[in-house]
């Protein structure tokens, strides 16, 4: 697991922020914060894992949850940004999640999910730990630019799977944490299939 970097000032303000609830829609930065079905906090606190339900997303959205006092993200991703991803690979610094990138097994590979459909990230900048904004919309941070998260602080780049571009600051793709699926619409954060089974 990855060293939890962010300073208390940043912490406080990624919490504030995520606390506030938000409407389902169809718009892409939507982030409601999903707890009804939630452990405490002191659990949380302690690293519950934590269920999500997902059978409001829409195609295109991102929304947010918390856990282990991390921002968690979950994009629901349409066809046309899962056909982008291998489109970058001269672009990017660790392709394949080879090198320093931290996710679990299942997700090494160039779509660094198990689903297509879903991506479940840590919304962490791996440059300095600032938080990077879902950017979807093709040309949205330059030209050439298809999809992904721009992390203003310095201008980092990953794309819709949350792999670094060459020559920007952060070395690292950003994090995936341990999940699976339990339903079809439910994902549950903090626990790979394999362990929840053991
Ligand atoms: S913290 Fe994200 S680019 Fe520096």
């Amino acid at each position: 697991m990855a060293k939890d970097n962010i300073d208390p000032g940043r912490r406080k303000a990624l919490t504030t922020g995520t606390a506030v609830v938000g409407g389902v829609g169809a718009a892409v930065a939507i982030w409601p914060f999903l707890s009804s079905m939630n452990p405490s906090a002191s659990a949380l606190a302690a690293g519950a894992p934590v269920e999500v339900d997902i059978s409001k997303m829409e195609p295109g959205q991102q929304i947010q949850e918390i856990w282990r006092r991390k921002p968690v993200w979950i994009i629901r991703r349409t066809p046309e940004m899962v056909e982008t991803l291998p489109k970058l690979t001269e672009k990017l610094r660790d392709p394949d999640s080879l090198e320093e990138s931290q996710q679990p097994a299942f997700a090494q590979n160039e779509i660094r999910s198990i689903k297509d459909e879903y991506l479940v990230l840590i919304g962490i900048c791996t440059h300095l730990g600032c938080s990077p904004e879902f950017k979807p919309v093709p040309g949205e941070v330059g030209a050439t630019w298809l999809g992904g998260f721009y992390c203003a602080c310095h201008g980092s780049r990953f794309d819709l799977a949350g792999r670094v571009y060459k020559n920007v600051p952060a070395n690292k793709n950003l994090e995936v944490p341990p999940y699976h699926f339990i339903s079809e619409n439910r994902i549950l954060i903090g626990m790979t299939e394999d362990e929840a089974k053991a």
